[in-house]
């Protein structure tokens, strides 16, 4: 898992794991942040943590390098992004392609792109009027929010919401939704034929 916040999506899918509806085991926390909530909450589950950032680099092979060296350390076999903000670099993009996840808290392509994480796509969806916004759980390419989409759910947007309200109800729904398409696809649920995703039945 590539996390650098809180980590509550990262517990709804051990709780998903520890519960038996995801085979598949959390391996390792990556962060370029140094101490983000969500290691403290990997370290008491036992599961390792890295802080890995491209400035502890002089170049960015070397970066690479070292990410893709650690991912197969581990033996990797999806790469889930919660609350990660930094784009995942092209070499490692293809490397694991079609095998790197995405929650975003907006219904893409709408509210996604460099800049707008947090707190910050909820206002973005208030402030233009919409009355529906929602979760979407994506394949990560190589550029921000983009990539097939495996799931979308609606959220409605209530008069007077402001950031503080609208967050926890699509967070809800994030919950729900991303320990699902996991468990999914750990069971080879989740295929992409052209491009786009095809959910096995
Ligand atoms: C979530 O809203 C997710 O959709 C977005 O970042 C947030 C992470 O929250 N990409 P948490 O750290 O999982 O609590």
């Amino acid at each position: 898992m590539f996390a650098s916040g809180r980590g509550s999506n990262f517990e709804a899918v051990l709780k998903g794991i520890k519960s038996g509806k995801i085979a598949a085991e959390i391996v390792c926390v990556i962060s370029d942040h140094a101490r983000p909530p969500v290691f403290d909450i990997a370290r008491k589950n036992r599961i390792p943590t890295h802080w890995v950032n491209r400035k502890q680099f002089s170049d960015a092979a070397d970066y690479v390098g070292f990410l893709l060296n650690l991912l197969a350390s581990y033996e990797v076999d999806l790469i889930l992004l919660a609350g990660y903000l930094k784009l995942i670099p092209a070499p490692v993009v293809e490397r694991f392609r079609y095998s790197i996840i995405n929650i975003h808290p907006a219904l893409l392509p709408n509210f996604g792109g460099k800049g707008f994480y947090g707190e910050r796509v909820h206002r973005a969806v208030i402030e233009s009027g919409v009355k529906v916004t929602g979760v979407t759980i994506h394949f990560v390419d190589e550029h921000y929010d983009r990539g097939a989409v495996i799931v979308q759910e609606q959220v409605p947007v209530l008069e007077g919401d402001t950031p503080e309200t609208l967050a926890p109800r699509v967070l809800t729904v994030e919950h729900r939704l991303l320990p699902e398409v996991v468990g999914a696809y750990c069971a080879g649920r989740i295929n992409v034929i052209n491009g786009k995703v095809v959910w096995e039945k």
